[in-house]
């Protein structure tokens, strides 16, 4: 999956975007924050201490294509 669709459907297929909105700039559910250009070390820490969040299970190269989607949504207007 790429880091789009894992964004998207990751997790039974709710993905990311169910709570912080499919553009990442959050409020989409649970008052989840923007998180567009959000770094690894803070993806992984809000899945190790976001207790909404702590069903994903998601590989090394899972978290690091999420990263590179963030940064994608960070680029548009
Ligand atoms: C069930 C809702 C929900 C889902 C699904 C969800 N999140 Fe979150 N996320 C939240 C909430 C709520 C917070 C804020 C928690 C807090 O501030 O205590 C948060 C916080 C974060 C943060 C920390 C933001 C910061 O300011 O450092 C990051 C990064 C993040 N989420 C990334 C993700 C990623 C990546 C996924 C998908 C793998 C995801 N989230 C899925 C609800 C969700």
């Amino acid at each position: 999956m790429s880091g789009r669709e894992l964004f998207e459907k990751a997790a039974g297929g709710t993905g990311c975007a169910m709570c912080h909105g499919v553009n990442a700039r959050g409020g989409a559910q649970l008052s989840a924050p923007d998180i567009r250009g959000a770094t690894e070390d803070r993806v992984r820490a809000a899945l190790v201490g976001v207790v909404a969040m702590s069903r994903f299970k998601l590989s090394d190269a899972e978290i690091a294509a999420i990263v590179a989607h963030l940064a994608e949504l960070n680029k548009a207007p």
